[in-house]
C-alpha cells in the first residue's frame, strides 16, 4: 500500500480555472496521511481563495516571496527544507515556463530551486496551449531534471473546446504523489513506543531514576517513521532530540507513563516498551524538602504497575516488544520476562558492560521470542534499531 504517512507535501496552486479542485487535492493528500502546506501563485489567487485553502490544509497559505515575517526566518528556505515532495496542481503554462527557466521570481519557483524534494507537475490549460511547442519543450526540460509530469486528461474544457488539458482527478494525483515514496510492511502501521527514564519523587527536590537517555527508543522511532509508520512516543527523562513527526507525549513518573499508555493503546498495531520504568515508587512522597537530622532515613517503596505486562493482557493486544536490561544470568532472566510478561519479543540488553546499553550511542542486543534467539552485534543504536525492526517485520508482519 502506498501511503503518505509522515510525509510533508507542498501543493503549489497556479492560475487555472481548475484551481477550484485544489482543496480536494489537499484532502486526498491528507487522507493518505500527508501534512500539506499550500503555496498560492498570483495567478492561482485569481481562481481560489487563500481562506478556503487555509481552512482545508489547516496551515497558513504561503504566497509572498517578500513577506516580511517569512523573510525574517528565510521562509522559502524553511519551506524547501520542510517538504518531502512538491506538487504543482494545477500547473499553468506560465508557472511551467517559469520553473523550466529556473527563475526565482515568486515564492513557488524559489522554493523549487532551493529544494531537492521530488517535483510533480500536473498541467491544466486549454488544449492548444498544452500542445504548443513552447509548453512541450518546457515539459521536456523539466522531465530531463527528473520532474514527474502528471499528464492532463482529455475532455470538455472550461472554454468549450474538447481535447487534452483537463486536470487529472484529485485522488489520482494524490496516489501519484504517494507512489514516489517507498512503502514497507510498516507503512501505515500504528506504533506506540515508550522511552527514557521515569522519575519517582522522594520530596520536591529529590527523586529515584536511572541512566536511560532515550537514545535506543528514539532510534526505533526514527526508523519506524522512515518506514512509514505512524508513531506515538511516550517519553520520560531523555537527553536526546525528539522526532517532530511522531506524536510526542511527555510523562514524569511510572504511574503517569502507565496512564498515558493505557489511554492511547487502543487501535495500535505494535507496542514497543523501551523505557526504563521504575519498578517502585516512594510510598509517602513528602511535600516539603526532607531535612537531615543525623539519623538514618528509611524510604518505603511500593511496586509500580507493570505497563508491558498489562498491555499484553489486553483483549485486543498489539504485537508487544519489551526490553530487558540485565546485569547477570542475562539470557535466563530475559527469557523469564518474555514468559511472565506474556510479550511476543524481548530485546535483551546486557547492561553489565557499560560500553553499550544505557546512556551511550551503541548497543549490542539479543532478539528473543518463543522461536528465536538472534544476537545483533555491537553497532550504533541507529543500526541496531533497523536490524531489530528487520527481524520483527520478517517474523510478525
Ligand atoms: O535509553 P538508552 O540510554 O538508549 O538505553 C536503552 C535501555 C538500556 C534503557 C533500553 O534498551 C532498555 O533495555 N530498556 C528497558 C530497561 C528496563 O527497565 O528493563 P526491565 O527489565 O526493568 O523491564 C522489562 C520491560 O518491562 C521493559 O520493556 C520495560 O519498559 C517494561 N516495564 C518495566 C517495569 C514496569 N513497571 N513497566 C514496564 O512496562
Amino acid at each position: 500500500m502506498n501511503s503518505l504517512t509522515n510525509k510533508n507535501i507542498i501543493l503549489g496552486v497556479s492560475g487555472s480555472i481548475s484551481a477550484y479542485k485544489a482543496p480536494d487535492i489537499v484532502r486526498r493528500l491528507q487522507d493518505l496521511g500527508a501534512q500539506v502546506k499550500v503555496i498560492l501563485t498570483e495567478g492561482g489567487a485569481k481562481f481560489i481563495t487563500e481562506l478556503s485553502l487555509q481552512s482545508i490544509s489547516k496551515n497558513k497559505v504561503h504566497y509572498n516571496l517578500w513577506d516580511e515575517d517569512a523573510e525574517l526566518s528565510m521562509g522559502h528556505i524553511e519551506l524547501a527544507k520542510w517538504t518531502d515532495a512538491i506538487l504543482i496542481a494545477p500547473a499553468s503554462a506560465n508557472t511551467i515556463a517559469n520553473i523550466a527557466l529556473g527563475k526565482a521570481n515568486d515564492l513557488l519557483s524559489s522554493v523549487i530551486l532551493a529544494s531537492n524534494a521530488a517535483l510533480l507537475i500536473a498541467p491544466a490549460m486549454n488544449l492548444k496551449m498544452y500542445q504548443s511547442h513552447a509548453l512541450q519543450d518546457n515539459l521536456l526540460t523539466l522531465i530531463s531534471r527528473h520532474a514527474i509530469i502528471i499528464k492532463p486528461e482529455s475532455g470538455e474544457q472550461a472554454c468549450g473546446d474538447i481535447g487534452i488539458g483537463r486536470l487529472v482527478e484529485p485522488l489520482s494525483i494524490a496516489k501519484q504523489v504517494a507512489k514516489q515514496f517507498i512503502s514497507t510492511k510498516l507503512t501505515g502501521k500504528k506504533v506506540l513506543i515508550t522511552l527514557g527514564a521515569t522519575i519517582e519523587a522522594i520530596d520536591p527536590v529529590r527523586f529515584i531514576s536511572n541512566h536511560s537517555s532515550g537514545k535506543m527508543g528514539m532510534a526505533l522511532i526514527n526508523a519506524c517513521i522512515e518506514m512509514g509508520a505512524s508513531v506515538i512516543c511516550i517519553y520520560g527523562n531523555i537527553t536526546t532530540t525528539l522526532n517532530e513527526k511522531s506524536n510526542n507525549m511527555p510523562i514524569i513518573s511510572a504511574q503517569q507513563m502507565y496512564t498515558k499508555v493505557m489511554n492511547n493503546i487502543a487501535g495500535q498495531d505494535i507496542f514497543i516498551a523501551c523505557a526504563a520504568v521504575s519498578d517502585f515508587s516512594v510510598k509517602n512522597t513528602k511535600n516539603q524538602k526532607i531535612k537531615k537530622d543525623g539519623k538514618n532515613l528509611i524510604l518505603e517503596l511500593i511496586p509500580n504497575k507493570d505497563i508491558l505486562a498489562d498491555v499484553c493482557k489486553l483483549g485486543k493486544k498489539p504485537i508487544c516488544m519489551g526490553f530487558a536490561a540485565e546485569t547477570q544470568n542475562t539470557l535466563k532472566n530475559a527469557q523469564k520476562k518474555l514468559k511472565n510478561k506474556g510479550c511476543d519479543v524481548i530485546i535483551l540488553n546486557d547492561v553489565s558492560n557499560t560500553d553499550f546499553g544505557s546512556n551511550v550511542d551503541e548497543n549490542e542486543v539479543v532478539f528473543l521470542s518463543q522461536n528465536l534467539n538472534k544476537k545483533i552485534a555491537k553497532n550504533s543504536k541507529k543500526k541496531v534499531a533497523k536490524k531489530i525492526l528487520a527481524i520483527f517485520i520478517k517474523e510478525y508482519l
